[in-house]
């Protein structure tokens, strides 16, 4: 984010996300596992582990464990660092601090995401083996711009302050930070003039990402700057006897092709790290994890069809195999054969305990008449709420609910005490159940990011359409469905979204773009077909290109693709003689209309 800048707006809330669980009808014993040649995933036998007394553990000891409040109520974030070498981000409120722990991850070294005034005290419990302090929409020399504790400079933890946080940094330790003459935002050209650390193995000119309204002006004896632009003197500097490094450009941005290569050499060189941080040892000590945490008690995991339930699931058969039961509720909202694919994997692939709940009827009744969009969700949240109750109330002996949480989910939502303090975004997973219902929670991906738990999905041989499924929103097509939501809309929508899904899928376009779906608008038009006037529906279509859905670009699809689309469902679903193609980007729109 730019320092000097303005800050995002927040998107808005949602209620609830059907990810979570969902109620049942159909009960049925749990089924001991079978193994069989189709099942992928094999079933544990059982765990002879005493019962643990529920408190939240973490694998390394690098965390400990914090209290918890009401609001979040005994959660369980399993593996953390297993190597023991931690890199802290800290959030000074730039829309990319995740993405540089991304940039970090993709090092393998374990990344967390911390709040800017993490006190010196707590950071030398957590012993991190390096800082990187993010960018932010502030200027250092405002009253009230985010600062870091002064005391983190005598940590001696190498340290790298990117844009805002390089400014930071200087300005903290005698430099002098201004408005640039004129702001730079977009590609620059960046001389590297001391080689070796950051800059090792780099040519002597690189392409780099600038995005700031300040920048170091003059920095005080103890700098040595490492590189420049022809508008900006400090493109990049070191302290002369700290571990202080400073970018004025953005590493983590794809814009700046060599960023990943200085971001591994800070790590590696002048960190020390020994990037040994791994998917496959995270899943293997997260399912010990449960297993020891579970003991012989159930755990209950809602299944919606998505990649993070869908990977829970998978995570906590492969753990405690027959204690698991699934629950799916069709609430008449998912997309097409959506339903039937969660219950070919789960059931007759994996032989879980699914329970899927019929529960169209009651969804569709409270949605009559309602057309205010978060009145709806307020009805759906309700509703699935009920319904969860219900179902887990005919599992005895469960103790424990799985949830799909995922690291961004916890960052945006502020549920971490240790993360940023700035919620960009209210979300809708974290706490998505009430806590009254009793349950203990363990949320083992907690600590991933999306693309991290495709690659586990894919890992624990949960099928491709699945792992690869483009996210949804929890209340389902409710949200797509503008205006009111009845039965008959519904189908129109599942044909036409079914109809995008398709056609993008056989233009090989499908994992090229992140979100792809059909939106019924409440808007009739006159139309022809035949002899005869139409006055029928219009259908929007949706596809965009995110890295983490906080920000979006609408994707350029072929114009024979969308004339494609287009013809097929003003000739295959009745209703609609009109298509649209939505080319807004996020912000100021967001992905979903609502
Ligand atoms: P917006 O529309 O806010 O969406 O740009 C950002 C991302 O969030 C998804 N989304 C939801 N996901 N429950 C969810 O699980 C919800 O209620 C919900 N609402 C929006 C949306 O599909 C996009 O990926």
């Amino acid at each position: 984010m730019a320092s000097g800048g303005k800050k995002k707006s927040a998107s808005k809330a949602s209620s609830s996300r059907g990810k979570s669980s969902r109620t049942s009808a159909a009960k049925k014993p749990a089924p001991a596992p079978r193994k069989t040649g189709k099942t992928k995933i094999a079933a544990p036998a059982k765990t002879k582990t005493k019962k643990s007394a529920g408190v939240q553990a973490s694998s390394n000891g690098a965390l400990p464990a914090k209290p918890r409040t009401a609001k979040s109520p005994a959660v369980v974030a399993p593996a953390g660092p297993l190597t023991g070498e931690t890199v802290l981000v800290f959030d000074f409120g730039s829309q990319y601090a995740q993405l540089i722990a991304r940039r970090v991850r993709e090092q393998h070294v374990y990344c967390q995401i911390v709040r800017h005034d993490l006190t010196a005290d707590r950071v030398r419990e957590i012993n991190p083996k390096g800082m990187i302090f993010s960018g932010g929409p502030s200027s250092v020399y405002e009253k009230g711009a985010p600062r870091c504790d002064p005391k983190l400079f005598e940590l001696g933890i190498p340290t790298l302050g990117i844009c805002y946080g390089m400014q930071l940094a200087c300005d903290a330790l005698g430099g002098k930070v201004d408005s640039a003459p004129s702001r730079e935002y977009g590609p620059a050209r960046c001389q590297i003039t001391a080689h070796g650390g950051l800059f090792t193995d780099l040519p002597a000119d690189i392409d780099v990402w600038m995005s700031h309204g300040d920048q170091v002006r003059h920095v005080s004896d103890d700098f040595l700057p490492l590189a420049r632009t022809g508008t900006c003197p400090f493109a990049a500097v070191r302290h002369r006897t700290l571990p202080i490094y400073g970018l004025q450009f953005h590493p983590e941005v794809t814009h700046t092709p060599m960023g990943s290569k200085i971001l591994g050499n800070f790590l590696s060189k002048i960190c020390g790290t020994s990037g040994t941080w791994h998917l496959g040892d995270f899943a293997e000590e997260t399912i010990r994890e449960i297993r020891k945490r579970v003991g012989n008690d159930r755990v209950i995991c809602g299944l919606s069809g998505g990649v993070d339930s869908s990977v829970v699931a998978a995570l906590l058969y492969r753990a405690i195999g027959p204690q698991l039961s699934c629950i799916l509720v069709d609430n008449g909202l998912l997309r097409k054969d959506e339903e039937a694919a969660v219950i070919e994997t789960f059931e007759n692939q994996f032989h879980t305990d699914l329970r899927v709940v019929k529960a169209e009827r009651e969804f569709l009744a409270d949605l009559v008449g309602i057309t205010e969009p978060q009145e709806k969700r307020r009805r759906i949240g309700h509703r699935f709420i009920e319904c969860f109750k219900q179902a887990a109330k005919k599992i005895s002996g469960a103790k424990f609910l799985a949830q799909g949480t995922l690291y961004p989910d916890v960052i945006e939502s502020g549920a971490d005490p240790d993360g940023p303090a700035a919620t960009i975004k209210l979300h809708h997973n974290v706490g998505g159940l009430p806590a009254e219902l009793g349950f203990e929670l363990i949320e083992p991906l907690r600590d991933l990011f999306k693309d991290e738990v495709r690659q586990l999905g894919i890992a624990l041989g949960l099928p491709e359409e699945i792992v690869w499924r483009h996210p949804f929103p929890g209340p389902g097509l409710a949200v797509r469905c503008l205006g009111e939501v009845t039965r008959e809309k519904l189908v129109v929508l599942r044909e036409a979204d079914s109809i995008v899904v398709s056609e993008i899928r056989d233009a090989g376009l499908y994992r090229k773009t992140s979100q792809s779906f059909a939106v019924l608008l409440p808007v009739q038009s006159v139309g022809v077909m035949g002899d005869a006037r139409t006055y029928e529906d219009t259908v929007a279509v949706r596809s965009i290109n995110s890295d983490d859905f906080m920000t979006a670009d609408w994707s350029r699809l072929p114009t024979d693709l969308l004339a494609r689309i287009s013809t097929r469902i003003i000739n295959e679903v009745k209703g609609v003689n009109r298509v649209v193609y939505d080319i807004s980007s996020k912000p100021p729109a967001t992905i979903e209309w609502e």
